[in-house]
């Protein structure tokens, strides 16, 4: 465990910055008589009721009520714990806290580290600059506008950004004086034999990837190009990327969970920002692959129940099997699984039937694992053959005898017994026998797993 920040260090931090900066980098803030006044940056309201008091460098809001100093406001509007709220404000102003305070608070980062969030931070703000702001980017911008259907306030959100290829993002590193060491480190740029440097990202639309503290930790870019086999590529990973420990979004979504009170998995970055568009914002999506333990921890310790919401082909439906078989070691996690129709993914889905469509579908249509395995286990067999049927039929009693839920599975026992007139007796049986079958397979592997050390 991290010790407890000294008083005098967190008195230090506070005196060398103002509370009005750093909250008028979100708020748009009007003096008037004693306090600047703003809309609340937590409730949405329409007339200002968020005060700033300069003097005794104190926020309080009329309307919601909340109030603080600096580190409350940065911890509630980060989604920081207050350790965690004073090294964000001391790394903002260049004061530098003793490791033995940092460790275990998800700020723990060493002063490389350090560098290569810095680098990653500035390139997304000028990717996000040239993508809104210069005529460089007018495919791209077009593209997200017009055949996304991205809104240009959506793109901020998401700090969405665009390299264009006539452009050197080394010329810019090198301009701000970044090392080239970290440059390279950095992934986003590269260098040949010859020396000569290059873009890794060129022409590539960008998405930041964020830890979940919301640090920029590395970039996806999407090509425009119809023809590139590489659609999306990833930052190679570096000492502040491990892509199977991250999930896009996660420090917005392990927000909202709170409220809702759950997670939604989706495939792609576009499906997170589709959720996003149909008010959804505890969707959250991996990097290209599977789930992996990392993920699903950081997932469990956060929400008790998940969604998986992956595109509705049959990649999808593989992927959500495979998922469900991962996520049988979280037996605490709750599951639902929807499947959208009609083979599409969740932002297809928007595009065609808009986001009170897929809003609803993500809230309301929604079913259990076990009918999710009556159905997937059906694929590629005829079940009117007798030889198939009984396969399908063991299959499923197997998925029951490993997912023991014993109001679930009764139900799923009806339903096979009734849509197949296949006996419930005969039925149950199975399942007793299934059961001793799975835990002798398992005393075997365990044993096997003894004799090899
Ligand atoms: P999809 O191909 O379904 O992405 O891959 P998408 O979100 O629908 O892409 P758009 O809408 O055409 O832009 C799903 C996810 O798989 C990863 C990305 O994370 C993507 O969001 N992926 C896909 C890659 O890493 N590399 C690829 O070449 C393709
Ligand atoms: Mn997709």
């Amino acid at each position: 465990m991290a010790s407890l920040i000294p008083k005098s260090t967190i008195e230090e931090i506070r005196n060398s910055i103002n509370i009005v900066d750093v909250i008028g980098k979100d708020v748009d803030l009007k003096k008037k008589g004693k306090y600047f006044w703003g809309i609340c940056p937590f409730v949405s309201e329409n007339s200002p009721s968020f005060t700033v008091d300069e003097e005794n460098q104190r926020y309080k809001c009329y309307s919601c009520g909340r109030s603080g100093n600096v580190f409350d406001y940065v911890s509630e509007k980060k989604g920081l714990s207050f350790p965690q709220a004073v090294i964000e404000v001391a790394r903002n102003v260049g004061i530098k806290i003793d490791s033995k305070y940092t460790e275990n608070t998800g700020g723990h980062f060493n002063e490389n580290e350090l560098k290569l969030i810095e680098l990653n931070k500035q390139a997304s703000e000028i990717f996000t600059h040239l993508l809104l702001n210069t005529d460089l980017s007018t495919n791209a911008l077009k593209y997200l506008l017009e055949e996304r259907h991205l809104s240009r306030e959506t793109i901020a959100d998401f700090q969405l950004g665009f390299l264009p290829s006539q452009w050197s993002l080394h010329d810019f590193f090198e301009e701000k004086k970044i090392p080239v060491e970290t440059q390279l480190e950095s992934g986003i740029i590269s260098q040949y034999d010859d020396g000569s440097f290059h873009d890794v990202f060129s022409n590539r639309i960008m998405f930041p990837l964020k830890d979940s503290y919301g640090n920029i930790v590395g970039f996806s870019g999407r090509t425009l190009d119809k023809n590139n086999s590489a659609k999306y590529i990833n930052s190679k990973e570096t000492a502040v990327f491990k892509k199977s420990k991250l999930l896009y979004h996660f420090d917005v979504a392990k927000q909202a969970a709170k409220v809702s009170q759950k997670l939604l998995l989706l495939e792609g970055y576009l499906d997170v920002i589709a959720a996003h568009k149909a008010g959804i914002d505890y969707g959250i999506a991996s990097m290209g692959t599977s789930l992996t333990k990392d993920q699903l921890q950081l997932i469990s310790r956060n929400t008790p129940k998940l969604t998986i919401a992956y595109d509705g082909d049959s990649a999808g439906q593989s992927a959500t099997w495979r998922a469900i078989e991962e996520i049988k070691n979280f037996p605490h996690l709750q599951l639902e699984i929807v499947t959208i129709p009609n083979q599409k993914d969740p932002d297809e889905y928007l595009q065609q039937n808009g986001p009170g469509a897929l809003k609803k579908i993500f809230e309301e249509d929604s079913t259990s694992i076990n009918d999710f395995a009556f159905e997937y286990l059906k694929k590629g067999r005829n079940l009117e053959n007798v030889g198939n049927l009984s396969d399908y039929t063991n299959d499923l009693l197997n998925f029951l005898n490993e997912h023991p839920d014993p109001i679930a599975n009764d139900l799923t026992l009806k339903k096979l017994s009734d849509q197949f007139g296949l006996s419930r007796s005969v039925l149950d049986q199975s399942l007793k026998r299934n059961d001793i079958d799975v835990s002798k397979r398992q005393v075997r592997q365990s044993s096997r797993q003894n004799d090899n050390p």
